[in-house]
């Protein structure tokens, strides 16, 4: 079957039929002003954003998946907050629902990391002295992403005091459950043998692995049909915690690759300080209780 460009398009359903009529069944092609596409994604906005500094073509890549990547960031977060506020509303298929979701987003944004998996240190070092102190670490929407798996630190805030609207979002997440804190608190509501100070605790300290919460699993575990929801929502977390793991080590791989063990241009000194964070287990008792499964 053969198909016009307007039927393919995403934008197409819903269209006017009238319209689509009496353009002979294809697109509309005059308009008085910009077209309403790029009207409404913003498309002029958007490519006017790629500032590079220097000639160095492999800039461009370097911006681009950068800003692809905080793009990504901002739609996994809405997933990981709507999960997390069905878990809180002991809403578990819903939950499932958005954890799947969020895992689409996030396997787009570790392929993200394909835009840069060719690029040589002698192009980086043609426009590294460009950006200067500019690191991802100073990634506002990076640390809210980290902040609600529940790697809380005040001090990560700082970096962004001059920008109060960022300080009021990071402050909102310090202060709140995270994902990880709303699953344990629906499994205790479930009946689970989760420890009082996982259920209500200060939430802004970071999160401490606790043997407790790992029997809890094991607990959940020890039924894993697939008409048991907690067992779903474990393997559903896990799927997530897997993925901040893969983005994590893309990441030690493209710095590697493209500067080798040097300082970063954040102030750490580069490869060790990310390899630590990235060796961090996400969600840990999900993991450590498959010592002894
Ligand atoms: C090959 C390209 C890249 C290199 C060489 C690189 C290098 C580094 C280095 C050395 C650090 C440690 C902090 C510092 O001292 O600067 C860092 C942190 C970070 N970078 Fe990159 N980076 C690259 C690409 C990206 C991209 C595309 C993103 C996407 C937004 C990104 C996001 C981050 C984030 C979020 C951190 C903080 C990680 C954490 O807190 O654990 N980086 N990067």
């Amino acid at each position: 079957m053969v198909t016009t460009p307007a039927q393919q398009c995403p934008y197409a359903p819903g269209g006017d039929d009238e319209a689509a009529a009496t353009h002979g069944g294809g697109p509309t092609l005059s308009f008085e002003r910009a077209t309403p596409y790029v009207e409404y994604a913003g498309v002029d906005t958007l490519l006017s954003l790629q500032n590079t500094r220097t000639d160095e073509p492999a800039e461009t890549a370097f911006i681009v998946s950068t800003q692809v990547m905080e793009l990504l960031f901002t739609l996994v977060q809405q997933r990981w907050e709507a999960a997390r506020d069905a878990l809180e509303a002991d809403d578990v298929p819903g939950a499932l629902a958005w954890l799947r979701r969020a895992c689409h987003a996030q396997d787009v944004l570790n392929a993200s990391w394909g835009l840069l998996s060719d690029m040589t240190p002698t192009e980086f070092n043609r426009f590294r002295p460009a950006f200067g102190e500019a690191s991802g670490f100073q990634s506002y929407g990076y640390r809210e992403l980290e902040f609600l798996l529940g790697n809380k630190s005040a001090a990560m805030i700082r970096p962004h005091k001059a920008m109060g609207g960022v300080v009021a979002e990071l402050t909102r997440l310090l202060e709140g459950p995270s994902l990880y804190d709303a699953a344990l608190r629906l499994l205790r509501r479930r009946g689970l043998p989760v420890p009082d100070d996982h259920v209500e605790r200060d939430w802004t300290a970071d999160y401490e692995p606790s043997a407790g919460v790992e029997h809890a699993w094991a607990l959940v575990y020890g039924d894993d049909r697939p008409g048991n929801e907690l067992f779903l929502l474990a393997e559903a977390l896990l799927d997530v915690a897997e993925r901040v793991t893969r983005w994590r080590h893309s990441h030690l791989v493209a710095v590697k690759r493209a500067m080798g063990a040097k300082p970063g241009s954040g102030g750490s000194n580069g490869l060790n300080w990310l390899a630590r964070n990235a060796e961090q287990d996400v969600f840990p008792e999900l993991w450590s209780l498959r010592n002894t499964m």
